[in-house]
């Protein structure tokens, strides 16, 4: 295995590996202990059929099967696809379904409403539009070290309340009120997430977030845009401009991410499967007891 940075303040790029070879004990503890550390790791050239994806997710922790943790109960896991087309061509731009894929594009962690949030995210690409769609990662833990005092103080034992239709309405009101998005009562988490394995810090923020915990609605909104900007700054952005056979992955604790536009009469399919946290990811440190 092989590892080159990937942007100069977080990620790597590793080579020299094929996926598909990864076992709990043969190269997934190297690459777990890149993930702890650097917080997005890139595998290019990869040839992951669906189970290849699954069984590798399934290294990282239990598979987020969100109709279950809905309903409460088993339901079979099938791979989350993040796409503008199904079985009939391409959907409409103005197609709930495209509009929920441009929620992807404000910058967002995965999950952070659901009872459980995710671990981590593994992105395969599967159909590439010949223009944009790239995906780009900021990372929380670099914006968080140089964080100014002041903004710092705002977060540091702060709690901040998520839901997705809040930022489903930033899209379509439609949207927001489509019952896949209001199944998730409100969710508050601690703002701060040190890693388990190395210590360090990192603000655990979203597009989902609507509110600090003991400020007002505007207050809020104002200082959740500001830190979300600081976090965005260029220079802790890393862009992904994909290619086929690209594995991306990245740790939700300690990154945002966003998805960019295309041209949507293009066909852009990723296949995605978030693994959510154990209290071995550092789950008790950002849950309300
Ligand atoms: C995701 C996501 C962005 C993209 O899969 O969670 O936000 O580029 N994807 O499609
Ligand atoms: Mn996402």
């Amino acid at each position: 295995m092989k590892f080159a940075p990937l942007h100069p303040r977080f990620g790597k790029t590793v080579e020299n590996v094929d996926l598909r070879d990864v076992t709990a004990t043969h190269l997934y503890p190297e690459i777990r202990d890149l993930f702890e550390h650097h917080s997005a790791l890139l595998f290019r050239g990869q040839n992951l059929v669906p189970d290849d994806h699954q069984r590798l997710a399934e290294l990282f922790g239990p598979l987020e099967n969100r109709d279950a943790m809905a309903a409460g109960r088993d339901v079979a896991f099938e791979i989350p696809v993040v796409s503008n087309e199904n079985g009939d061509g391409v959907l409409g731009a103005d197609s709930l379904h495209v509009l929920n894929l441009q929620g992807n594009m404000l910058w967002h962690t995965d999950s952070t409403f659901l009872p459980v949030p995710a671990l981590i995210n593994i992105l395969v690409a599967r159909v590439l539009p010949s223009h944009g769609g790239e995906t780009e990662l900021a990372s929380t833990r670099a914006a968080w070290a140089d964080m100014p005092e002041e903004m710092k103080a705002v977060f540091r034992d702060a709690i901040i309340w998520h839901r997705l239709s809040h930022s489903r309405a930033r899209i379509s009101a439609e949207l927001a009120r489509h019952s896949a998005m209001t199944r998730w009562p409100d969710r508050p988490w601690r703002a701060i997430w040190p890693n388990p394995v190395t210590g360090e810090e990192a603000l655990f923020v979203a597009s989902h977030a609507f509110a600090i915990e003991g400020r007002g609605h505007e207050e809020s909104a104002a200082l959740l845009k500001d830190a979300i900007a600081f976090c965005t700054r260029p220079e802790y952005v890393y862009s992904h401009v994909w290619r086929k056979g690209d594995v991306l992955i990245w740790d939700e604790r300690a990154t945002l991410h966003r998805g960019r536009s295309w041209d949507y009469r293009e066909p852009r399919t990723l296949s995605s499967i978030c693994c959510s946290v154990t209290e071995a990811d550092g789950l008790s440190e950002v849950r309300i007891v």
